[in-house]
């Protein structure tokens, strides 16, 4: 009955908006795409599942740019790395704001943030605040014991498992040594993991990364917010935000606590709060500012690293002449050394793996459509236009599967495409765009790739892994759980035999 009555209303605000439409003064020469239906748009031609599999079969249709609507929203989508290029390098001013998504405006303080601030002087001083201190060179080795120290805890969980040939989940095991690791890198915290405080973190961290990924009625469709109401979604996003910001509160109130003991490490929510009372902007750093940062890096920090390890092992189960030559080269350099633990300084010396990490991250970026930017003003992308305010998603996806780049397979899982070609992540390669590129592009780099290396090769040296109970590679499940981060949908079990190197 509920339904029918949302049903009802919603028509009659389409019909409404429908009616209230002003008639177009300008004409664009949009780029080609699906035949949009009056008042929806393309809204239910899209397919939720593997959204960048998805664009890529309409860029085949439509050509390496093309546009769909929702609502009245122009959206666009590149899938090729010359106008990859064209949109990260040349017009990369022109596309370094992000679009209005009333979910992202409210669970992030009113855009307090870096990653879904407007492209303004304000959000300007965030990011060179973000680039010089958070994310700086010097910062990311300062969390290095941290993210050794979990990689040693994370190999101890499995090597209980081996002891008795017992299946364990890569998927969860990597979700919570990430989680680990965030949680003492942004709040010096360091939890139980089974513990009732563990529990809730991850609890608003899943309802914080569901808003950024719900599509609000509102955005589309003006006249229709109130269906956002109806339909409960307002409601579970103000419960999810009050949740977040209870908790984060709690965080800052233990930061500041004069009695609270010197951490060991100074961490994020530290020097943002250092930050705040220091005021060393032309705008205000108010304490949502702290709350809003430091939620981007958790949220941005957890899934990406784990989700990047686990499609690696994915494919490595489905190449394993892959996986033997990078154990092999892994093994050896570390019987040389004399140990059983990798660390972050034997990883640079590691050439085969280096590619391997490269290579996961072309065959499955984990931000696959990178983060939406914003047109700022009409402008012309490959002798279309593109009206100010259009949607843009670079299909980062498809960018590494780009033929003209990649050769005739780019489907195949092959790390010396990275030793035959020089070519890396630091965006300025665009056929190779796991980070994104320009202005916008990602400054947690260096964190997410030392994040993701260490674990990755300590799984690799210590075990070899086989598919449980007699599951064949082509059975894996290869879709993914769609999200800011593209998780794969079904977690990667494995069964693990500890590796005797001596
Ligand atoms: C493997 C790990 C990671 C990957 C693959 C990744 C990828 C990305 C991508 C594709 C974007 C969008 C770039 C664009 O719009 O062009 C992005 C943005 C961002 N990432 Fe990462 N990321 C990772 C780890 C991290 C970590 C560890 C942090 C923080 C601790 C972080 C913080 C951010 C922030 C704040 C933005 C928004 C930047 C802005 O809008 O100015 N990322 N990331």
């Amino acid at each position: 009955m509920e339904d029918i009555t949302i049903a009802v209303v919603a028509l009659a605000a389409v019909l409404l908006f429908f009616l209230y439409q002003k008639p177009k003064t300008k004409r664009y020469k949009l780029p080609p795409g699906p035949t949009p239906l009056p008042v929806i748009g393309n809204l239910f031609q899209l397919e939720k599942l593997n959204p960048q599999r998805f664009f890529a079969g309409w860029a085949k249709k439509y050509g390496p740019i093309f546009s769909y609507k929702i609502g009245k929203k122009t959206m666009m989508v590149i899938s090729s790395a010359e106008l990859a290029k064209e949109l990260l390098k040349t017009q990369d001013v022109n596309f370094a704001d992000r679009p209005q998504h009333y979910g992202h405006e409210f669970i992030s303080y009113g855009r307090r943030d870096m990653a879904l601030n407007h492209y303004t002087p304000y959000y300007r001083e965030m990011r060179k605040m973000g680039m010089n201190h958070l994310f700086s060179p010097v910062r990311v080795a300062t969390f290095k014991h941290v993210r050794e120290e979990e990689a040693r805890r994370l190999i101890y969980k499995i090597d209980k498992a081996a002891e008795k040939s017992e299946v364990v989940d890569i998927s969860e095991l990597m979700l919570t040594f990430t989680n680990s690791v965030v949680c003492r890198q942004a709040f010096g915290k360091k939890y139980n993991e089974e513990g009732e405080e563990m529990k809730r973190f991850i609890t608003i961290l899943y309802g914080t990364q569901s808003v950024l990924g719900k599509i609000f009625f509102c955005d589309f469709f003006p006249f229709c917010g109130f269906l956002d109401d109806l339909s409960g979604l307002t409601a579970y996003m103000k419960d999810c935000f009050v949740r977040q910001d209870t908790y984060l509160q709690e965080v800052i109130n233990e930061a500041v606590d004069p009695k609270r003991a010197k951490p060991e490490t100074e961490s994020m929510i530290d020097l943002l709060m250092e930050i705040y009372k220091e005021q060393p902007f032309n705008y205000e750093f108010t304490v949502d500012n702290v709350k809003a940062i430091v939620m981007d890096i958790v949220v941005a920090g957890t899934d990406t690293a784990a989700a990047a390890v686990v499609w690696g092992m994915t494919y490595l189960m489905k190449y394993p002449h892959v996986l033997k030559k990078a154990q092999a080269e892994i093994r050896e350099y570390m019987r040389d050394r004399g140990s059983t633990f990798i660390t972050e300084d034997d990883v640079k010396n590691l050439t085969y793996f280096k590619a391997l990490v490269k290579e996961t991250l072309r065959i499955e970026p984990v931000i696959p459509l990178l983060i939406p930017r914003a047109c700022i003003q009409d402008t012309k992308i490959a002798g279309y236009d593109i009206p100010a305010g259009t949607t843009v998603n670079v299909n980062a996806w498809a960018v590494s599967r780009d033929e003209k780049e990649w050769g005739p397979n780019p489907d195949e899982f092959r790390p010396e495409r990275f030793l035959e070609k020089d070519v890396d992540f630091k965006g300025t390669d665009y056929e190779f765009i796991p980070f994104g590129s320009g202005r916008r592009m990602c400054p947690g780099m260096r964190l997410g790739a030392a994040m993701l290396e260490v674990p990755y090769a300590n799984l690799l040296l210590n075990y070899n892994f086989r598919l449980p109970d007699g599951m064949k590679p082509d059975e894996i499940n290869m879709d993914v759980m769609t999200g800011l981060a593209m998780h794969k949908s079904q977690h990667l079990k494995l069964v693990p035999e500890k590796f005797k190197m001596y």
